[in-house]
């Protein structure tokens, strides 16, 4: 017994490799897979090109825990699906109501034990039961005679993570890189009539190593399918650079059109054209044997180009066809070409020889409803969304996006790092152990390889990104090299391995660091790839940042983490990590959008939107100078409209840039620009009315009763209180430990005059005994009312919430609204709803009103529910509402941070000094 467990042994890992199956083997990236190539139609015109055929719809489909239980045999004629449920195509399974939506950040959901992705893990975890889950998907397809005699391709946009596919039966091949496209030929295997296609789909595979981003962990066939039917003589690929002359007088224009043969006679007398402009360039192939490819240069020089910028989104349409010897047109595609240069010249990153200045945003494919398949309305949206913020530069993090969203980027405008699919954190941040194994060269290449060659046409794509947060080492230098031996004309960005990029990224530094960082780095342009993490209630110190890019030359710029919080829909509620007993998971670490996954903007996207601006309005005495950061538009493009207001004595100057004409992004008239200044200050009132009666009770420095026509206002005492929730970055920089001496009030007098019946003079002083004490979360007051106090009308900065450090989009100006939009729903409830610069306050309800009058500006929070309703809940459906208004009155309030959610603080000038002494006043005014 004992002799033959050691050959049990000695003989089981050798067995174990031998059979390790495609989805463990990294030397498998696909099996019969085509090249990669270029997109061919215009995304948007897809429907107009007679040689595609959706496949999208509903299909068959059946969900296995993992490998062992799929009913392998599936992809049989004889199999009879006609019981099993349907699902979207294209879609997640996870969104449809198979398995486990899983959200984790650095760590592998599997164990992590390369190529396996099926080793035991611990009982909690989610991957425990549910292995490896298997999709099982069918679909039927109708062919016609016809077809039949013509090239068939089958064409997945995006499969997660790996597949394999069968028709009528028989075995067509497998693939992974699960976001770019997988085609395979099916001429041989599909018959006139109904087809059957069967697809088999991994959650994981030895690919997921290279897929570790911060994301939902989805699954399924999430983005189109199609079947191509092409002439046996086609065009294989084409690539069209637009290159400008030094002058920018002229561009050479380039168009390298691939033929191919897939029949078994040789095509004749072949022509490939290029129309553009005008222009009918043609190039000859006089024979082409069966199985070869074939490639015609066609070039031509336009003189006095329109140049692509984000700015200026000039577009040249173009066609290529493919001409039969008769000049038939057998094949005919359009799209557009841009001409444009992207140049590293030293530490200066040029576009079109200027200095251009990414103001980015990072962004992930992500949809509430259908996970990673992002439909064209929502794409649409977020592009409209982000011109309008003034967001010149994406982030594809971390991979390729769907086709349709690089053709927006054209069109509109927006300058792209297109990324690959590459990244493995959870070995490390910059980790040998996949940057270096030659047995993964390959899997990263191939990664290069797809991403640049399916987007190489689209003129937006000024950088092609590595992948983000992966290894370093031989493996980073060859997917360098395949990217440069692709495309001369948009250089490689890695943030991982800086030796393989053309720009120094570092990311998530506070302002003064990247002032310092980029004075250091000599040797290449700098940037942060990600900055100013956009968690829950964030976004401050973003001028901050942008006073150190616009005064260094060699700083780039940087892009924002992110746009869209990752929400899932759930019950009716966005869920995030952990909502779907999905285990490991990091919780809502998801939730770092410019919008929520509905596409409604935060309050920071309007800070954004200010920052980003690319007019400065400065004052100079009588005189507004206007600073463009732009370089392809000029001021006089915009409407200059300046408006004077004034409330209660203080004069405002309103002066805005605005669009003179329509664009797809934003109508004519939308505001680009926009400052205000203070012409003539508000005048605050004095402290030193005098004095009345009222009924009122005070029992130490807390008013605990006021009695107003005959009415209790006070549902609770108002009394000083230094205390405030955690927002998420305050959360992560351990706030609430640090501050927790705050909870209890100290060194604090407040005095109550009673001005009359229903006016109080409300006046605290603070005067610290000791030193060494902590920041204050914020130095105010609390009290709460009536429930039905819920209609407030204020003068102070709005519409929207501002905090001390994000308060430069909120102008002065007397607003009104329901105490519902006062407040901020964020995903995780946090702080919010603050109004900087306050004035005066009036909330009222049906027939009582209160007013506060600062005698100085206040911030004023108010929620229908208390600061301990907000530290327990963790989804705004769980806030326990309505039993009071809560207020807060203070002087002011802890800024909500800008650098990063794990561990950076509130820049020190947005902080309050407990060690100082502070004093404020303001006047209540109460009736029913
Ligand atoms: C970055 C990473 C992103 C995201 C972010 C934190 O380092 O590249 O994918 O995880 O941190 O939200």
């Amino acid at each position: 017994m004992k002799h033959l467990l050691l050959v049990l042994t000695v003989l089981w890992p050798m067995q174990a490799l031998a059979q390790a199956p495609d989805w463990e083997n990294p030397a498998v990236l696909g099996i019969n897979k085509l090249p990669y190539h270029a997109t061919l139609q215009l995304p948007s015109r897809e429907k107009e090109c007679p040689e595609i055929v959706s496949l999208d719809g509903q299909w068959r489909f059946h969900w296995s825990r993992n490998p062992e239980e799929r009913p392998a045999d599936f992809y049989r004629e004889d199999f009879d699906v006609s019981g099993w449920g349907t699902i979207a195509v294209p879609g997640n399974w996870q969104t449809q109501g198979y398995g486990t939506p899983i959200y984790i950040n650095i760590n592998y959901p599997f164990v992590r034990n390369r190529p396996s992705v099926t080793t035991e893990p611990p009982r909690e975890w989610t991957a425990y039961e549910n292995r490896n889950p298997v999709g099982s998907y069918v679909t039927f397809v109708e062919v016609t005679e016809e077809m039949l005699g013509k090239n068939l391709i089958l064409h997945f946009g995006g499969v997660h993570s790996a597949m394999y596919v069968w028709v009528n039966g028989q075995k067509v091949g497998y693939s992974q890189n699960s976001m770019s496209p997988a085609e395979f030929d099916v001429t041989g295997f599909l018959r006139a009539g109904r087809n059957r296609l069967a697809v088999e789909v991994y959650r994981w595979s030895d690919g997921s190593y290279l897929e570790d981003q911060d994301m939902w962990r989805l699954s399924g066939i999430f983005r189109p399918v199609q079947l191509w039917v092409r002439p046996l003589v086609h065009i294989s690929d084409y690539h069209v650079t637009a290159v400008p002359a030094d002058d920018f007088g002229s561009a050479e224009v380039q168009a390298r059109i691939s033929l191919c043969n897939t029949g078994k006679e040789a095509g004749k007398d072949l022509r490939a054209v290029f129309l553009t402009e005008g222009r009918e360039l043609e190039g000859r192939v006089k024979q082409l044997a069966p199985g070869d490819t074939s490639t015609v240069s066609l070039s031509f020089t336009l003189e006095r180009p329109r140049l692509w910028s984000a700015e200026k989104p000039n577009l040249y349409p173009f066609s290529v066809e493919l001409r039969d010897r008769k000049g038939r047109v057998v094949e005919h595609f359009d799209y557009h070409f841009g001409v444009k240069k992207v140049e590293v010249v030293g530490e200066v990153f040029k576009i079109n020889g200027k200095n251009v200045k990414l103001r980015g945003v990072n962004r992930h494919d992500h949809h509430p409803r259908t996970g990673r398949y992002v439909d064209d309305a929502t794409y649409e949206q977020d592009i409209r969304l982000m011109k309008q913020a003034n967001i010149n530069f994406l982030r594809t993090s971390h991979y390729p996006d769907r086709e349709y969203l690089y053709e927006l980027c054209d069109r509109w405008g927006l300058y792209v790092m297109d990324e690959a699919n590459q990244e493995s954190h959870g070995y490390g941040y910059a980790n040998r152990p996949m940057g270096e194994d030659p047995a993964w060269k390959q899997a990263h290449v191939d990664r290069a390889e797809a991403v640049v060659k399916r987007d190489f046409n689209h003129p937006c794509v000024i950088l092609w990104s590595l992948g983000n947060e992966g290894g370093v080492g031989p493996n980073i230098e060859a997917m360098y090299n395949k990217v440069c031996e692709l495309d001369s004309t948009r250089p490689p960005f890695y943030d991982s391995d800086r030796r393989y990029s053309c720009i120094w990224d570092d990311s998530y530094l506070y302002p003064d660091q990247l002032r310092e960082a980029a004075r250091k780095v000599t040797d290449k342009p700098f940037m942060m790839r990600e900055y100013s993490h956009s968690m829950g209630n964030s976004g401050g110190n973003l001028q901050e940042y942008w006073d150190v890019i616009y005064a260094d030359s060699t700083i780039v710029g940087a892009a924002i983490w992110d746009w869209v919080d990752q929400g899932l829909l759930k019950d009716g509620y966005y869920a995030y990590g952990g909502d779907f007993g999905d285990k490991p998971n990091d919780g809502n670490f998801c939730l770092n959008g410019l919008i929520g996954p509905d596409r409604v903007p935060h309050p920071h996207y309007y800070e954004v939107q200010r920052v980003y601006q690319p007019l400065q309005f400065i004052r100079e005495g009588e005189e507004i100078r206007i600073v463009n950061r732009d370089f392809f538009t000029q001021v006089d493009e915009y409407e200059i409209v300046r408006d004077t207001v004034c409330f209660g004595g203080e004069k405002l100057l309103n002066i805005s840039a605005r669009l003179k004409e329509d664009t797809p992004w934003a109508p004519a008239g939308f505001t680009v620009a926009r400052e205000q200044f203070v012409l003539e200050p508000y005048t605050f009132p004095t402290a030193t009315a005098g004095k009345g009666q009222a009924d009122i009770r005070v029992e130490g420095n807390a008013l605990t009763s006021w009695v107003v026509d005959g009415r209790e206002l006070l549902q609770a005492p108002l009394e000083p209180y230094f205390w405030k929730p955690e927002n998420d970055n305050q959360r992560a920089a351990h706030f609430a430990e640090r501050t927790a001496l705050w909870k209890e009030v100290k060194d604090v007098t407040v005095s109550y005059t009673a001005l009359d019946g229903h006016r109080i003079l409300v006046e605290m002083d603070y005067r610290p005994t000791e030193e060494g004490r902590p920041v204050m979360p914020k130095f105010g007051m609390r009290m709460r009312i009536p429930a039905d106090f819920t209609a407030i009308r204020y003068y102070g900065r709005g519409p929207w919430e501002n905090y001390p450090d994000r308060k430069l989009s909120a102008f002065l100006g007397v607003y009104e609204m329901p105490l519902a939009d006062y407040e901020t729903e964020y995903l995780r409830p946090q702080d919010n709803g603050n109004r900087c610069d306050v004035r005066w306050f009036e909330i009222a309800s049906g027939s009582g009103k209160l007013r506060i009058d600062g005698c100085q500006p206040l911030c004023i929070r108010a929620w229908d529910y208390g600061e301990e309703d907000l530290e327990q809940a963790a989804h705004p459906h769980e806030l326990q509402r309505g039993r009071f208004v809560n207020l807060n009155i203070d002087l002011s309030v802890h800024g909500v941070g800008g650098t990063d959610t794990w561990g950076r603080r509130t820049l020190p000038q947005y902080t309050i000094d407990g060690n100082r002494p502070h004093q404020y006043s303001f006047i209540l005014t109460a009736s029913f």
